[in-house]
């Protein structure tokens, strides 16, 4: 009799794999879609890499029973999606799209049918155009909205779908949308930035608040549970100097508990808030929020880990541009001047978009977070290897993508066996898809879309090797 390898791996852990709707649907006008910021800023010269949208991209929209089909022959037991804001609600609020609710419904119960748990994020950036042109996030009309839009979901899909988050990356879509530029609505001011992230924590308090009283009611399962996702971004000082250790705490603080806090402990961190308070005199509160979000504190949190950063002081760099071409070496260094910058470890490895590869990164953010915040549990809600795959005899054999994922899914193993509460692990991204800025030669996926070829599906090495993965619990990889 031979052992089967076992893995610490809870038994019903959840296998998955993610998306998000302007990254994999296309279909960006049909059947009744309004357009979102994204389907607009795109389309703008000079703003994403070599012009590259989201029109049509893997086109999951009208072939998502071929992917669901080979979602199921990996062996998923969960699958992380977005929903389109304007598929369902053209302008943002009102008139509801029946045939945007058709098309995730439909996708809800084609998962259902092969056993595959559906994981909702509610916003992966992809705002209703028609809300951008009222304030966006600075108003608080966008908050009322997104409360509907997620009143809308739980009615829509609440009978079927247990797991939902709100919020995909506010570090990502706010730090880059109202303090690099680089991301619609292409602001650069941290006084309106700071007061659309609020806006943003208060809309999520607002949904999670409303989930609960839809629980109450039977609209939404019993056992439903509802989290916010961010990016986990462990930081560490380049020296002992107490310069570098002091701008790695404001990093920290800056970039990780603004963003957790809230969620996590309904407050801001109070140091924070008054420095932002008397420097830019935002965020300013409503009467009911502070209440809204110590009362709303969510379910778990979804961390999306892709790489460490090493800190130093910067008394001199004031630069944002990162690298967007996939060539080694061609961001420049990132800071913002007076508090901290990111800087490269010559001693470590790094991808080809200058991201360092640290599994062990995934474990210790994991337990770092679980001092501050406790024994709240985790899905892994992204991670993976961004590459350009080499396609070898006609197999596209994403061999570094597997010793990526094996690495980090070890580093999950080893924060479960350390007592971290990891319920699952969804690698990004399921298929290939659009990135945001750095168009569809950044692949992820396990399924390698033929852009030459008809959008035909491939299964890439990876698919076959996660396969295993799951089938063993963890234990083969
Ligand atoms: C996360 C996002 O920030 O990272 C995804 O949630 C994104 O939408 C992923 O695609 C990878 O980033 P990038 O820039 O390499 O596509």
């Amino acid at each position: 009799m031979t052992n089967k390898p076992t893995s610490a791996f809870p038994d019903d852990f959840l296998w998955g794999a993610a998306t998000a709707a302007y990254q994999v649907e296309g279909g960006h006008d049909a059947d009744g879609k309004g357009p979102s910021i994204w389907d607009i800023y795109s389309h703008l010269p000079g703003t994403t890499h070599a012009g590259t949208n989201g029109d049509v991209a893997a086109d999951h929209y009208h072939r998502f029973k071929e992917d669901v089909a080979l979602m199921a022959e990996a062996g998923l037991t969960s699958y992380r999606f977005s929903i389109s804001w304007p598929r369902l609600l053209p302008q943002g609020r009102g008139t509801v799209n029946q045939a945007g609710i058709q098309f995730y419904s439909d996708l809800i119960d084609e998962l259902l049918k092969h056993n595959i748990k559906p994981m909702i994020t509610l916003y992966h950036w992809d705002l209703p155009q028609a809300l951008q042109d009222i304030g966006g996030w600075e108003s608080r009309v966008t908050v009322e909205a997104f409360e509907e839009y997620a009143k809308l979901c739980y009615q829509a899909f609440g009978d079927r779908v247990e797991l939902w988050s709100t919020f995909n990356e506010t570090l990502i879509f706010i730090g880059m949308g109202y303090f690099t530029a680089t991301h619609p609505p292409g602001i650069s001011d941290p006084k309106r930035g700071l007061q659309a992230c609020h806006h943003v924590f208060v809309a999520h308090a607002k949904a999670v608040q409303a989930f609960r009283q839809y629980q109450q009611f039977g609209t939404v399962p019993s056992n439903g549970q509802i989290g916010f996702v961010n990016v986990m971004q462990p930081h560490d000082p380049i020296s002992d100097s107490s310069e570098d250790v002091a701008a790695c705490n404001m990093a920290d603080d800056l970039l990780t508990h603004w963003l957790y806090d809230p969620v996590l402990k309904g407050e801001y961190p109070t140091h924070i808030l008054n420095l932002a308070q008397a420097t830019w005199g935002a965020p300013v509160f409503a009467e009911e929020d502070e209440m809204l979000l110590k009362d709303n504190i969510c379910d778990f949190i979804g961390v999306n880990y892709y790489k460490r950063e090493w800190i130093a002081a910067n008394p001199d760099v004031e630069n944002t541009k990162i690298n967007t071409t996939g060539e080694k070496g061609s961001g420049q260094e990132f800071g913002f001047k007076g508090l901290f910058k990111f800087v490269r470890n010559p001693n470590s490895t790094y991808t080809d978009w200058d991201w360092e590869i640290y599994p062990e990164g995934l474990c210790v953010g994991m337990m770092r977070l679980k001092e501050r915040y406790g024994d709240i549990p985790f899905y892994i809600t992204e991670n993976g290897l961004g590459a350009k795959d080499p396609i070898i005899d006609g197999e596209i054999v994403d061999q570094p993508r597997i010793e990526y994922l094996s690495s980090h899914i070890a580093a999950a193993e080893s924060a479960i066996k350390q007592g971290v509460d990891v319920r699952g692990y969804y690698p990004w991204s399921f298929i290939d898809l659009l990135s945001w800025l750095n168009g569809y030669q950044k692949q992820y996926g396990f399924v390698y879309v033929d852009r030459d070829n008809h959008l035909n599906r491939r299964r890439k090495k990876s698919f076959f090797w996660y396969q295993d993965v799951i089938k063993s619990n963890g234990a083969v990889r």
